[in-house]
C-alpha cells in the first residue's frame, strides 16, 4: 500500500490496482496548488470524511473527470449524486468490501457542514483493509474514546491523524489517540496549512518519540509505503 500526502488532509492511497483519493483540497491550498496538478490526479474512489471545504473543494471536479466513485455518509453522497456524481453512500459503523478492500466508516466528533450551509451529515473518518494492510484515517476529530474500538476491529498498520489543533486533536491529544488506537506509527495531517494549525514540525517529531512512537510528515507530493 502506498500513501501519498497533498496537504492537510488529502491523500491518495494505490492499494490493489486502485487509487483512492481521500478528502481531496488542493486548488484551495496555499502549500499544494502551485505544484499538484488536480488535473493529472488518479482516482477510482474518493473518500471523503466530512463535509467541509477543506476536505471536499476538488471532489467534484476530479470525480467528473476521472469518473471516480465518492464513498461517504448518506448526506455527502446525496449532495455528490444531485451534482450528477457516482457514490457509495454509508454511515457510522458500516462496513463494505469493495474491490480494493474493506472500507469501515468511523465516528469522529466534529462537525459537516458545506459551505453553502447545506447538511453534511455527522462527520467521520475510515478504516481501510486491503492488500494485506490496514489503515486508519482519522479525520478531523477530537481525541475520542470511540477510538478504543478500533483495535477490536483490526490492527493497523499505521494511524492517519490530524495533529494541528484548535479545528481538531493537537499533537498531545493525537500521542493519546495512538495509545487508543495501538498505533505507534503515525502519519500526521491536518497541519501548517493556515495559521490556526501552524505547528513545530520538530518539536511534534520529538514529542511523539518520547513517548515511544513514530511520527512521520511527509512533504507534499511525497509518499510512503506500508
Ligand atoms: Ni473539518
Ligand atoms: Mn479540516
Amino acid at each position: 500500500m502506498k500513501i501519498t500526502f497533498y496537504g492537510q488532509n488529502s491523500l491518495l492511497i494505490e492499494v490493489e490496482d486502485k487509487a483512492i483519493l481521500i478528502d481531496p483540497f488542493i486548488s484551495g491550498n496555499p502549500l499544494s496548488k502551485d505544484h499538484i496538478d488536480i488535473a493529472s490526479l488518479p482516482a477510482d474512489y474518493i473518500l471523503l470524511t466530512h463535509a467541509h471545504l477543506d476536505h471536499v473543494l476538488d471532489a467534484e471536479e476530479i470525480a467528473k473527470r476521472t469518473g471516480a466513485t465518492i464513498v461517504s455518509n448518506y448526506e455527502i453522497a446525496m449532495h455528490y449524486q444531485a451534482k450528477g456524481c457516482t457514490v457509495h453512500p454509508m454511515n457510522h459503523g458500516g462496513s463494505w468490501q469493495f474491490s480494493f478492500g474493506k472500507v469501515k466508516y468511523v465516528n469522529a466528533v466534529h462537525t459537516s457542514t458545506f459551505d453553502d450551509g447545506s447538511d453534511g451529515g455527522f462527520p467521520g473518518g475510515f478504516v481501510i483493509e486491503g492488500g494485506g494492510k490496514s489503515i486508519y484515517i482519522a479525520g478531523d476529530t477530537a481525541l475520542t474514546m470511540d477510538m478504543k474500538l478500533i483495535p477490536l476491529w483490526t490492527q493497523l498498520d499505521i494511524a492517519i491523524l490530524p495533529i494541528g489543533d484548535n479545528f481538531t486533536m493537537g499533537i498531545d491529544d493525537a500521542i493519546l489517540a495512538s495509545d487508543f488506537v495501538d498505533c505507534k506509527k503515525v502519519l500526521g495531517v491536518h497541519y501548517d496549512t493556515f495559521g490556526y494549525i501552524k505547528i513545530n514540525q520538530d518539536e511534534a517529531k520529538k514529542s511523539f518519540s518520547d513517548a515511544g512512537k513514530d511520527l512521520t510528515l511527509l512533504e507534499i507530493g511525497t509518499s510512503l509505503e506500508i
